[in-house]
Parts: structure tokens; sequence; C-alpha cells
């Protein structure tokens, strides 16, 4: 049968469906019993209709109709697939997914807009948002801890779109990010040192450059002992700690109240005794806390920033704290920063999909009016294999850092050739 006559001669049985399905007896009945149920009735709608299924269309129907039932419809089979890291839908018609780091359209497409909005709405309400004309944005995650970013009509100008950003089987370890060359075991020690050491980190990429991705796995290297609070717009991060308190922002009702930002987040958070504070992304005024909290007595805090170099990194958290503190010297800031913040990573993402640590860098104080600081080590570009593999080498470079004796005092060492290595990616 032709894909299009599947598509219809599906819509027709669901409907059916969908009139003869009790919705509410359903949800009362545990979940493969209720599965059990539908199942038999699609092959009873089938059976009483005119349509010649082959056994194969037959099977699909099946699933398809139970994932419409039962989850988010043609997004499932997607989610149910690990080797996707971003699930696109940019309308009804236009699904592209990213694999292995690369874009791809896919040939799936939703009934109608209505058909779309009805997911987005199941996703979001299974988390206590909504999303309808008064707030046409909305974030939210999945029960897998996947984030879905929806905004729809009259913002988004060609119906209802959908971004979900996966995290594959759970959270990236050394190992796989080693493996994949995101990183060299030097760079990689070192920074889990800094961690262990409480020693401020500052993660800068561009979107989807794996920011999180880094700083969860770095997380890993906190002491047991200690307490972290997170606070995020979307909770993405798993922390396998066993002290940790989650903290998400809360969207305004409908009456435009009743909104939670990051900010007030954090200031509540100094009142539950943190260790360490780990905000998933600074964006805006919360910023000035972090900093604040960063230089008194947090240190080994951690966040991410969205930027494209380290120099970037510190001109956008300038550029927040002058927002919320318009009369802040300029050099008062700079100071701040300076002394909050002692390591700034830079992730990338290369041509070939792959995410590298592009640059580890140190802060060593304000000089006149500017910051100072170096490389540590970098990954430096030498070209693109044939295979469309980059080819690099990630190296130290000949400057020691100076927070080496602050690892000293912690008591966390490091091998004594980690600045010898080089190491090549082919
Ligand atoms: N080192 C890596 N190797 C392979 N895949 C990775 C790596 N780091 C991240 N990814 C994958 O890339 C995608 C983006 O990662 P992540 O969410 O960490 O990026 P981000 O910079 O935080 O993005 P955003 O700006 O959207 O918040 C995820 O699907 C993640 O699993
Ligand atoms: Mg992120």
């Amino acid at each position: 049968m032709e894909l299009l006559n599947f598509e219809n001669a599906k819509t027709d049985i669901h409907r059916l469906l969908i009139s003869q399905l009790d919705l509410e007896k359903l949800s009362r009945i545990d979940g493969e019993r209720a599965r059990h149920a539908v199942s038999t009735m699609i092959q009873q709608i089938v059976a009483a209709g005119r349509v010649p299924f082959n056994a194969a269309e037959k099977e699909k129907l099946n699933g398809d109709l139970l994932d419409e039932v039962f989850g988010l419809g043609p997004l499932e089979p997607l989610l149910r697939d690990h080797d996707i890291s971003d699930i696109l839908v940019n309308n009804k018609n236009d699904v592209f997914i990213e694999r292995q780091g690369l874009l791809e359209k896919l040939n799936i497409s939703f009934r109608d807009d209505a058909h779309l909005m009805q997911i987005i709405d199941r996703i979001v309400s299974a988390v206590g948002r909504r999303v309808d004309e008064s707030t046409p944005m909305v974030d939210a995650r999945l029960a897998d801890g996947s984030r879905v970013n929806a905004i729809i009509p009259p913002l988004a100008l060609d119906g209802p779109a959908l971004s979900i950003r996966r995290f594959g089987r759970g959270p990236l370890d050394p190992d796989s990010m080693l493996a994949f060359k995101s990183i060299s075991p030097e760079m990689l020690e070192l920074l889990c040192a800094a961690v262990k050491a409480r020693i401020s980190i500052l993660i800068s990429g561009g979107t989807g450059a794996g920011k999180t991705t880094l700083l969860n796995m770095l997380s890993r290297s906190i002491p047991d002992r200690e307490r972290i609070i997170t606070i995020e717009d979307a909770a993405e991060l798993q922390l396998s700690n066993p002290n940790v308190i989650r903290l998400e922002t809360r969207m305004p009702n409908v009456e435009g109240q009743g909104a939670v930002r990051q900010r007030q987040l954090l200031i509540n958070s100094l009142r539950m005794r943190p260790d360490r504070i780990i905000i998933g992304e600074v964006r805006g005024e919360e910023a000035f806390d972090m900093l604040q909290a960063m230089n008194t007595g947090h240190e080994g805090s951690m966040c991410t920033v969205h930027a494209n170099t380290p120099r970037d990194a510190l001109s956008r958290l300038e550029s927040m704290v002058a927002m919320t503190n318009l009369n802040f010297p300029e050099k008062t800031v700079r100071l701040q920063i300076a002394s909050a913040i002692t390591i700034v990573v830079q992730v990338s993402r290369m041509s070939d999909g792959t995410r590298k640590v592009v640059n580890i860098s140190e802060i060593t104080g304000l000089d006149e009016n500017v910051i100072n600081m170096h490389e540590i080590f970098t990954f430096k570009k030498k070209g693109i294999a044939p295979s469309g593999k980059v080819v690099g080498v990630f190296q130290p470079s000949s400057i020691r850092p100076r927070f080496m004796e602050q690892l000293q005092v912690a008591g966390v060492s490091l091998r004594g050739d980690i600045f010898d290595h080089a190491m090549e990616v082919n």
C-alpha cells in the first residue's frame, strides 16, 4: 500500500478508535493490560473495515496507534532510538533529527497542527506547565530527562515548533568522552582535579556544543560529602552525588504571576547550606549573585554560559552583571569575575559532529583594567581527513597553571608529566 493511503487509512482508524475508547476507564487499568485492550480494539476495527493491510502494515498500524493513544505519537519511535540526540520539529511536515552530531531530515509528519499541538500539550502538562496563546513559549522535560522547548503561533509563524534535546542513555562518562576524543586524558585529569579542589569553573560554548554534558561529567568529581544545589530553567543535570537538591524555575501563571526566576532560586539556595551551587546556564541577573556566591564560601561552584571563546564568555558575564547593576564601575565587575572564576573551559561542536574541549584557560587576576587569562590546553585543528573527520592535536601550552598550588593545598595530586603530552586526533 502506498504511504499516503496507509496514512489516510490510519487516520480513519484512529478516529474510530478514539470514538470507541473510554479514556477514563483506560486510565484506571495498568499499562500492559490497557495496551492489550487497545490492540484488540484496533484488530477489531481493521477486521471490520475493508482496507487490505498486509501483516507488516498491520503491525505498523498497531504500533503507531498505540503510540498515539499512550505516548507522543510519531515522536515515540524517535525517542526509543538512543542514537538520536536532538529531535527538531519545525512544523507539522518538517521533522529533523541529529544523529552522531549531524542533522538529517526525516520522512515523517503530523496529521495537522492540532495533532502536533496535542502532543506538545501532553508533554508540557505532564510537568505542570502549559502552552497557549498567552504563553506561547515553554520549557519542559520528558520523563527520561530530555529537555523540551515548544513555541507556537503567533510567535512561530508556520505552526507549532518543538525542539527536544536528548541525553542518550544517561550522562556521558569520562571513558566515553575519551573514546569520542572529546578531550585528552591529561586535560580530563586536570579538570577533575580542579573540581575536587574546589576551583571554580565556567564552561563556555555555543548551542549544543556539549556544555551541559561536560558540567554533568565534571560534577562526578565533587566529593560525596559535599552538599550540592542545582538551579536550572529546565532540569537537565543528572548528578549521581548523594547529597543534591535540584531546583527549577517556574513560569508565570495565566494572570502573569507566580514566576520564579533563577536569581530568586539562587538567593534562596544560599539559605540551604550548600557547599556548591551549580547553575545549568547563566543568562542574566543571576550572574551577579553567582559570582558573589563563588567569592563568599561557595568555591567550586560551576555554571555554563553561551559564548564562542573564553574571552567572549567573560564579556558575556560582564554585561549580565552590568545590566543588573547599572551603576557598578567596570573595574569592580571585572575584579569580581577575576576573583570568582579560576578556570574557563571552552567546548565546541566540530564540523564532523564531534564535540571537543577546545580550550582550558586560567584566570590569574586583573591587570590595569583587563582580566588576565592564559591558555593551559588547547585543541589545534589541523585540517579535515578525507573521511570528513577533524584532524588536530590536544596540546598543553608552555605555561603551568598557578592553581597547582591550590591543588596541593587541597591534597589533590596530579601526575607530574601531565603538561608534557600532546594528543593527536586523526
Ligand atoms: N563529548 C561529546 N561527545 C558526543 N556527544 C556529545 C558530547 N557532548 C555532548 N554530546 C551530545 O551533544 C548534545 C548536546 O549536548 P549538551 O546538551 O551538553 O550541549 P549544550 O552546549 O548544553 O547545549 P545548549 O546550548 O542547547 O544547552 C547532546 O545530545 C549530548 O548527548
Ligand atoms: Mg545546555
